[in-house]
């Protein structure tokens, strides 16, 4: 904040007290808030009403006999705004006046470090950070007003944002970005006030929502079971260039990269910024003793006398290798370890987290005892590289922690749709490096851990000084993967054998995993035909129960109501593939084969599959003009005569699978040996069993 602006009139000196006296007790009778306020029964009486008149202060009847006691007053969501403004205001203006006194009593110009840049750990880790709640007697009223307001079902990705805003996770956020902020954060990684911060936390919504919305109202926040979370003022409301934000955030606009697929096809059109009034936080029911809001591990640490913490982020089972970096870690910037894990959303494919803190649990003995503590972060991960590293140090930061480790790859997203690397291995290390003054938090570089077979132990390989003399052993996530999937060996020097049980609990080998054949084409291309062959061929080899989707059984049992507009065969598209993830997650076989022409459903059918075991993709490649030329329903002739609107390949466009597990040609082909191709990739890939 400028200087210029840090002047605090006495009117807003006033203000901000009764502000603040209001929030605490909304209740008091008015000579005691007076009292508490410093002010005179009429100055009082004149300040509330300019409040309430402004729409700072709501006032409320209460009954009772009392005179004096008769009104109780509460925050309105933009008083509770200009009160968080007031604060910041407060704040600054305390600094500038220190650093005035300062310069005085020294002689030099020089002054205090303002707060932000401060390098030396532990100068301000400690004290509590500002939170978006409002007391629990204001939260109470509020959320029982904010039932009449206009309401907006948050996503899950939206919530884990909500929950960072409001604990102080993302703090100096006060809300979703406003536009003018969010073009600074696009383009230069500043708010506008010019403070680091480089993700966009924006709320899309619906162009339909959006239009409803007017600026300046406030709206409810509301998860998926319709519990109200937050209020929001909404300040403003602009349609985004996505392009733009996938170039400038995740650096391509690249629908390869989840964050930008997310983007472009899950994330609403419209954003809507504006401050946020914290009403409770979201509800979790699992690891409830595991969860810590910032100011929550901030006490830990004080508690426990921690002056240094290095944080370890990770979305993976730890295994050795990353115990012993972390316990390094630890060791070289003399500090006590927080294993703090993502258990909001990670990357589509990762272990659930459900698995994961269990692993995590197991870990956690192996470290020297009162050395490491371990609390779930809910964070909603965007996998942007370098970027997504300087985020991940401001949150750490907001946690009370003092050290980063920041690895080969951080937040990587894998690659590229040209097979190559979105980002340079140690790019995340740079850029923190370049920010790390501002972030206030020290990066501990990730070592490069492999095992030392003759010696029986970790190393950093770029330590190792007789590398020809030795065996060294690693084990690539990849190479896990595949002894996972295909039920092999996995060494003890590698993992601890608490983990590799708990591993092996919730991924059972792939030949006794549910999954999903998921075959697309045009309508007659022989996708019903294949399919039934198959489910029977599957049938009788046993194992798994088998559930066959054929697009006409769907469109008679579960989407009877829809038609063939884009946005029906989204949602028949959808639906079916909801149905094949509960069968796949619960260790059975479904055979899909609807049309499916849209390649980003079919994209998202395969990532929600995907969470829960393969998917295969068959396209059966029948021309159009075969179809047309089999004609089996007659449809093509109608749809020619223009009798049926909207129909794929004549009047309606169909994606060609670019890179499908299988494509089969049924032309000269029978039926039985299509289907025997379809078995014989399942046994390749090790679903079935010869
Ligand atoms: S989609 O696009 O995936 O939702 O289509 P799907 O559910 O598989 O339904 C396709 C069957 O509906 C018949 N039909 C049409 N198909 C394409 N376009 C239009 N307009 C249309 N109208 C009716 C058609 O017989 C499809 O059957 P299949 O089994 O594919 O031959």
């Amino acid at each position: 904040m400028a200087e210029t602006e840090a002047h605090i009139s006495s009117e807003e000196d006033q203000l901000f007290r009764l502000l603040r006296q209001l929030d605490i007790a909304p209740d008091a009778p008015q000579r005691a808030t007076a009292e508490a306020v410093g002010l005179s029964l009429g100055r009082l009486n004149a300040l509330l009403r300019d409040a309430i008149d402004q729409g700072l202060v709501r006032i409320a009847q209460r009954p009772g006999s009392d005179k004096r006691q008769r009104n109780s007053y509460a925050l309105t969501t933009k008083g509770a705004g200009e009160k968080n403004r007031l604060t910041d205001l407060f704040l600054a203006q305390k600094l500038a006046d220190y650093e005035a006194l300062h310069a005085e009593l020294t002689g030099t110009k020089i002054g205090l470090v303002p707060l932000k840049s401060r390098t030396e750990p532990m100068q301000n880790n400690l004290a509590p950070i500002p939170e978006l709640y409002v007391s629990y007697d204001s939260a109470q009223k509020l959320k029982v007003e904010a039932a009449d307001l206009t309401s907006h079902d948050l996503t899950p990705r939206q919530i884990c944002d909500l929950e960072l805003l409001m604990n102080g996770g993302f703090n100096p956020l006060k809300g979703f970005l406003s536009e003018e902020d969010y073009n600074g954060v696009v383009e230069n990684m500043r708010l506008a006030d010019g403070q680091l911060w480089p993700m966009p936390i924006t709320l899309d919504v619906s162009e339909d929502f959006a239009e409803s919305i007017e600026i300046g109202q406030d709206i409810a926040l509301r998860d998926q079971e319709g519990v109200i979370l937050a209020t929001m003022t909404v300040t403003d409301r602009w349609e985004p260039n996505k392009s733009r934000e996938a170039e400038k955030v995740f650096g391509a606009d690249d629908d390869a990269h989840p964050a930008v697929n997310y983007l472009h096809n899950q994330a609403g059109k419209i954003y809507l910024g504006g401050p946020i009034t914290g009403i409770q936080q979201p509800v979790h029911y699992d690891f409830r003793g595991r969860r810590d809001t910032p100011n929550e591990l901030r006490a830990y640490f004080r508690k426990l006398g921690w002056r240094k913490v290095v944080a370890f982020q990770t979305r993976n089972p730890l295994h050795r290798a990353h115990q012993e970096l972390t316990f390094r870690a630890a060791r070289e910037a003399q500090a006590n370890l927080l294993i703090h894990p993502v258990v909001g959303m990670t990357k589509p494919g990762d272990v659930d987290h459900f698995t994961r803190v269990r692993c995590y649990e197991a870990v956690l003995d192996k470290y020297p005892a009162a050395t490491t503590t371990m609390s779930l972060l809910n964070l909603a991960m965007r996998m942007a590289g370098p970027r997504e590293a300087v985020w991940h140090g401001l949150i750490r930061k907001n946690h009370g922690c003092t050290h980063f480790i920041v690895g080969r790859d951080h937040a990587g997203p894998g690659k590229n749709s040209a097979g190559e690397d979105f980002y340079g291995p140690y790019d995340a290390q740079d850029l923190f490096r370049e920010h790390q003054d501002e972030i206030g938090i020290e990066m501990v570089d990730f070592k490069h851990m492999v095992y030392v077979q003759e010696r029986a132990q970790y190393e950093p390989n770029d330590e190792i000084k007789d590398k020809d003399d030795v065996t060294i052993l690693n084990i690539s996530g990849t190479e896990l993967r595949r002894r996972l999937a295909e039920g092999l060996e996995i060494p003890e020097w590698f993992s601890f054998p608490e983990v590799v049980k708990e591993l092996r609990k919730t991924k059972p080998p792939r030949s006794k995993q549910g999954f999903t054949v998921f075959f697309t084409g045009f309508s007659g291309s022989g996708k019903s035909t294949i399919a039934n062959a198959l489910m029977v061929k599957l049938m009788e080899m046993g194992g798994r129960p088998v559930t066959l989707l054929d697009g006409d059984i769907v469109r008679k049992n579960l989407s009877s109501e829809l038609g063939f507009s884009k946005e029906h065969r989204d949602l028949n598209i959808k639906r079916i593939g909801y149905v094949a993830s509960e069968i796949t997650k619960n260790g059975g076989i479904a055979i899909c084969a609807p049309i499916a022409p849209y390649a980003t459903t079919r994209r998202h059918v395969r990532e929600e599959i995907e969470q829960f075991g393969a998917f295969v993709e068959v396209h059966v490649a029948t021309s159009i003009e075969e179809c047309e030329r089999r004609d089996r329903k007659g449809l093509y002739k109608l749809a020619r005569e223009g009798k049926i609107k909207e129909f794929t390949g004549i009047s309606d466009p169909y994606d060609v699978p670019v890179d499908p597990e299988l494509s089969v040609e049924t032309e000269n082909v029978e039926v039985d040996n299509c289907a025997h191709q379809v078995l014989l990739k399942l046994e390749s890939m090790g679903l079935i069993k010869a």
